[in-house]
């Protein structure tokens, strides 16, 4: 099976050398393996909440996307598409929107950023704060969950939005009693070099402190380059490559053998200025050939709007037959047959009824239980246990949150739930596939408010 590997980038900028390195090249190398069907996108939705300069978005959805490809990627094996052509996505914001705890939301590091620089200064904690910005995390949900991204590389500090992607895609799942979405992961590229940019300190736009790839021709790139921060060590005095953004720099594009001869000309005291000669050109072999193929692209924006019109139709080939699925198990549908009231899994019980566990014991002087839920249906009939306490011990792990780990395994027409690999409780057979379906929303229904009891 392939792995799914999705990525977005957020079109306000233009790349520089720190983006090619961590995120572009290895994005384009991992999509070349068989094993993987990648998806990338340019997040432009995302591009609005940081910007309202229209042609600064215009200009950067082109330069990003010429710049990918120009650097590799071929977009005959990757899906590679512009958010804001796929009206699929802010429909499972949406739906995202309806089941996300705004608490949740409160604790998204930019919004909580937003706020502590607010109150810092002794301002409203919300002010300048867009509801844009507050919804990030969800838009960027839906962006993975729409296309059951298995893996989505970024950097660290999007680490908590995939969490909340998982929390969503998952509370989904439990609400409708079906893995509707693949709960994705964070892959961080712990290899990956982080560069450092002019100062030394990581390159990024916020800091100022970049190396343009391709925008500027090699003129910019050689006159960045120079502008390094280097010490004041003379020509003829030992450098210290491992403190040296310089040298940093260098192998990130070297090879191991071009790195080692690097670092013996610093430690024998080449000048820094010839130094960044070294680094400039050994560069510039690895961009011209990409700089030549950016600058056609970028000529030709039609043939970037063709490329990207073709992703947008092999990404809605998933993404439309997905959300028709999800607009029906919501309630939106088409009215030709009359509603069945059983039908709703989630149906809240009524009042004062509340799902139990009632002990017994077997023929045979063995102790069991069963799970009934609200509506009194049976719903689980345990296993049996020779020691009574054994059983009590079972009871209570089924009443605590999640059901301590409980995993529902189907059987042909019936299921079992297990907990820690042991089968703990069977369900009755049901009529059929749908029949089991819809028991085992009733089933995680029960386990929830049976935990929320107490
Ligand atoms: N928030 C990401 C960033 O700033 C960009 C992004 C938007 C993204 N949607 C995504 C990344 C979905 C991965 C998956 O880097």
């Amino acid at each position: 099976m392939q792995t799914r590997v999705l990525t977005g980038i957020t079109t306000t900028g233009t790349p520089h050398l720190g983006n090619y390195v961590g995120a572009i090249r290895p994005a384009i190398v991992a999509s070349r393996r068989d094993d993987v069907d990648a998806f990338f996108f340019m997040a432009d939705y995302h591009a609005l909440i940081k910007s309202d300069d229209a042609s600064r978005i215009e200009r950067s959805r082109l330069e990003i996307a010429a710049s990918w490809l120009a650097a590799g990627l071929d977009p005959a094996r990757v899906t590679f598409y512009r958010q804001s052509d796929i009206p699929e996505i802010p429909e499972l914001t949406w739906f995202l929107t309806c089941i996300a705890s705004k608490g949740m939301l409160n604790r998204a590091h930019a919004y909580k950023a937003a706020v502590d620089r607010n109150l810092e200064a002794g301002e409203d904690p919300d002010a300048g704060v867009t509801a844009g910005l507050y919804m990030y995390p969800v838009l960027m949900a839906a962006d993975i969950l729409a296309f059951d991204a298995h893996q989505v590389p970024v950097g660290r500090d999007q680490i908590q939005h995939i969490e909340m992607a998982r929390d969503l895609g998952q509370r989904f799942n439990h609400l409708h009693g079906r893995d509707f979405f693949v709960l994705p992961e964070a892959l961080i590229e712990e290899q990956v070099a982080m560069l450092p940019g002019l100062d030394g300190r990581k390159m990024s736009k916020s800091y100022d402190n970049t190396i343009p790839l391709f925008a500027g021709g090699k003129k910019q790139l050689r006159e960045a380059i120079m502008r390094i921060v280097t010490d004041s060590r003379a020509p003829g005095e030992p450098k210290d490559p491992d403190n040296s953004a310089l040298f940093t720099i260098f192998r990130a594009f070297a090879s191991d053998t071009e790195t080692e001869a690097f670092r013996r000309g610093l430690l024998d005291g080449l000048g820094w200025g010839e130094a960044k000669q070294v680094l400039y050109e050994r560069i510039e072999t690895d961009v011209a050939p990409m700089r030549e193929s950016y600058e056609a692209f970028m000529a030709n924006p039609a043939a970037i709007e063709t490329i990207l019109q073709e992703g947008a139709r092999k990404a809605r080939a998933i993404a439309t037959p997905k959300l028709a699925i999800l607009r029906d198990v919501l309630g939106l549908r088409a009215m030709r047959t009359a509603p069945t009231p059983a039908a709703r899994s989630g149906a809240a019980p009524k009042q004062g009824r509340v799902p139990r566990l009632a002990s017994f014991r077997d023929a045979d002087g063995n102790f069991r239980f069963r799970l009934f839920s609200a509506e009194g249906e049976e719903l689980l009939l345990s296993v049996s246990f020779a020691d009574p306490k054994a059983a009590g011990a079972m009871q209570k792990r089924l009443k605590s949150p999640g059901a301590a780990g409980a995993v529902v395994q189907t059987r042909a027409l019936g299921m079992v739930l297990e907990i820690d690999g042991e089968a703990v409780a069977n369900t009755p057979d049901y009529r059929d596939e749908a029949a089991r379906e819809q028991a085992l929303a009733q089933l995680r229904d029960a386990l929830d408010q049976l935990a929320a009891q107490d």
